[in-house]
């Protein structure tokens, strides 16, 4: 059981800040959907050679982009106060095929990447995303719930790097450095910022409020 003070009130500012946020990881992650993903599938030229390399990792893009999705679609519906207080077991549920996911997107994602220069950023991501997922999920069964949250941000953090680094895509300079840049640095670089950026938005609190 969650303790009510932990909860933000349906117009507190925290409430607002979490709809506001939800609202703008959306469409984030619609802009990347149409500017990165339907232009692949339409073969737009400048992804063109990209597009023959996706299509024969296909058989581990496949079960990659299926779990990559489901970790994707589930953070928003197991952050949700509301559903987590209503439906306790389906959160259960989804927090499993989460964990799961996880690790056969991690898995799937060392597996394309092997053999390319991108292969130490990826397997690098790949250990954030499973230690986060893997400490939320002990954090879970311990009932820390607090300590779970925690770690399921930092968790959601690492899956979103796959919308945040593709968000400058359609820019040709940033996408013809992708090979190098993204591939050997830019992932890690990633992972960091975004583990970061949530780690600054967990203690936000203790940096803006002095003690008496
Ligand atoms: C939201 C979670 C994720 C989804 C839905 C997803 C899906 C996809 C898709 C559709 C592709 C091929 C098309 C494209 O590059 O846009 C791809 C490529 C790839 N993904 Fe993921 N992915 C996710 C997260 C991750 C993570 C966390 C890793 C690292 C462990 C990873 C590693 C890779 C690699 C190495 C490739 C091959 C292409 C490249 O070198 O960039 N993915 N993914």
């Amino acid at each position: 059981m969650i303790p009510t003070s932990n909860l933000s009130a349906p117009s507190s500012p925290g409430s607002r800040f979490k709809t506001i946020l939800w609202v703008s990881l959306g469409l984030t992650v619609l802009f990347v959907f149409i500017t990165s993903e339907l232009l692949l599938i339409t073969d737009y030229p400048m992804y063109h050679a990209y597009r023959l390399q996706v299509i024969a990792d296909r058989h581990l893009l496949i079960p990659h982009t299926v779990a990559g999705l489901f970790a994707l679609l589930i953070g928003p519906i197991n952050f949700s106060s509301r559903i987590r207080q209503r439906h306790l077991q389906l959160h259960r549920i989804l927090g499993r095929v989460y964990v799961i996911s996880v690790f056969v997107g991690s898995f799937t994602g060392i597996g394309l990447a092997a053999g390319r220069p991108g292969l130490p950023g990826t397997s690098m991501q790949a250990a954030a995303w499973m230690v986060c997922t893997t400490a939320a999920f002990m954090t879970a069964r311990n009932r820390q719930i607090a300590q779970h949250r925690q770690w399921m941000a930092r968790s959601y953090a690492v899956t979103f790097t796959f919308v945040s680094s593709r968000v400058l895509n359609l820019w040709p300079r940033y996408w013809s450095h992708l090979g190098d840049v993204l591939s050997a640095v830019g992932v890690i670089a990633f992972t960091l910022a975004s583990l970061l950026i949530v780690d600054l938005g967990l203690s936000w609190r203790e940096l803006t409020t002095r003690r008496n």
